[in-house]
């Protein structure tokens, strides 16, 4: 690539970060915040950095953006040296999104939104349709939200937000520090499911801090595991940290559970799904009940006239039934797609039928995923563990003493 590329360049190139032995000495402290950090980060993938509190996350993420400045080293974007950029352009081309979205309480959603865009001086026709783009995107009704203020909003709505603020100029790089830290558990994994979803659009280069390893190996293509010092003490995929932690720290940090944590890895669409019984309201429960039993299913699906899964009848319930009837079970085991096999379990043990039913965007269901499915995965994913040999990425720190091996076989 030549040093001539502009600025506006998309190309995978000038998305790889690259941190070339920085270091940050705040004053006043005793021992460097960072020392030495050597990191490359690969455009378009999600490399997540998890480490004890403390350890540098943060004030790496904000040397990227210039919010704080190192004291040696070089960050590179692509071929350009950001602190030849002026950081005010730069953190355009950089999205950032933190804890409770770090939105403006006295801005509605729209105004939030459009921030960097009017900067950029974009019409506001432009801006208004960007807008609406956006909040289709994180999956907020446009017509109900735009004129919101932040304190109107759920923490996951706001987060939601604060990622669609991070993406109106079409950034190509997003930084994220502990964004879904501050919500609920059911919130933060629908907040991941959907980052996982928009990442598959959008696919930036998204440097992601958290302090939760299982959401490290849930979003992450490469996961950095920082030590108690700041060093870098594993730099690999999540299937590679599992099944092959660095040391006794990793594994400490991993815990017990690494086998099913492998579980978080796949997805319900990286599987093959079975595909259940279906009848609609207004069905003869009888008619139906001769159908399933041709089959070796137990149950049967009744689905809505756009194809969504209403309730989920056994052979019993329906031979008690005259007519099938429209009314909606709330309690459906359900997954999305995108969803991770470690969800799909928990869905599946919640409902008891050792089964779930799998839906597409549109909420219309597209399988059933059962215990052998997810059985068969993992026995899968282990083989395919053992026979990896891709390389590891490159990631060290020079300035410790400590410098710990980067696993390369
Ligand atoms: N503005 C600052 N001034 C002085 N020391 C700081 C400042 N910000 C962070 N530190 C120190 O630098 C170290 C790393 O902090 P930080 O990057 O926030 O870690 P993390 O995000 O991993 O918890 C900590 O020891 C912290 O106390
Ligand atoms: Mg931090």
């Amino acid at each position: 690539m030549s040093a001539t590329n502009t600025t506006q360049s998309n190309d995978q190139a000038s998305r790889t970060i690259l941190l070339d032995k920085v270091t940050k000495h705040y004053p006043g402290q005793l021992k460097p915040a960072v020392d030495g950090l050597m990191l490359e980060i690969p455009a378009g993938k999600i490399v997540m950095l998890v480490g004890p509190s403390g350890c540098g996350k943060t004030t790496t993420l904000k040397m990227i953006n210039r919010l704080i400045e190192p004291t040696s080293g070089r960050i590179m974007l692509g071929d350009e040296d950001v602190t030849d950029l002026d950081g005010d352009k730069l953190r355009r081309r950089m999205g950032y999104v933190i804890q409770a979205g770090g939105l403006f309480p006295h801005m509605t959603v729209a105004a939030n939104i459009a921030i960097v865009p009017k900067m950029l001086g974009w019409s506001k026709d432009a801006i208004s349709k960007r807008i609406d783009e956006l909040l289709d995107l994180v999956s907020l009704d446009p017509a109900l939200y735009r004129d919101r203020y932040p304190k109107e909003l759920s923490g996951g709505q706001q987060q939601r937000v604060g990622v669609a603020r991070a993406l109106a100029a079409e950034p190509p790089v997003l930084l994220m520090d502990e964004p879904f830290g501050a919500v609920d558990p059911i919130t933060r994994q629908r907040l991941q499911d959907e980052l996982i979803r928009i990442q598959e659009e959008v696919q930036k280069t998204i440097v992601f801090v958290t302090h939760d390893f299982d959401e490290a190996v849930k979003l992450g293509d490469l996961i950095v595991i920082f030590g108690e010092d700041g060093q870098i003490v594993q730099y690999d995929s999540p299937e590679r940290i599992l099944a092959q932690p660095a040391n006794d720290f990793v594994a400490d940090f991993i815990g017990a559970g690494a086998g099913l944590k492998q579980l978080t890895l796949a997805r319900v669409r990286d599987v093959q799904l079975a595909d259940p019984v279906t009848a609609s309201p207004g069905e003869k429960g009888a008619d139906v009940l001769a159908r399933v039993q041709q089959t070796n299913h137990d149950y049967v699906v009744i689905t809505d006239g756009r194809g969504r899964p209403i309730s989920w009848l056994s052979r019993r319930q329906l031979s008690r039934l005259d007519t099938i009837d429209k009314s909606k079970n709330p309690d459906l085991p359900l997954v999305a797609e995108g969803s991770t096999l470690n969800d799909a379990l928990d869905a599946m043990l919640a409902s008891r039928l050792g089964a779930a039913l799998v839906t597409n965007r549109s909420k219309a269901l597209v399988g059933m995923i059962t215990f052998d499915i997810v059985m068969k995965s993992i026995n899968q994913l282990r083989a395919d563990v053992q026979t990896a040999d891709d390389e590891s990425p490159v990631g060290t720190n020079t300035g410790s003493p400590e410098v710990s091996e980067v696993p390369n076989d």
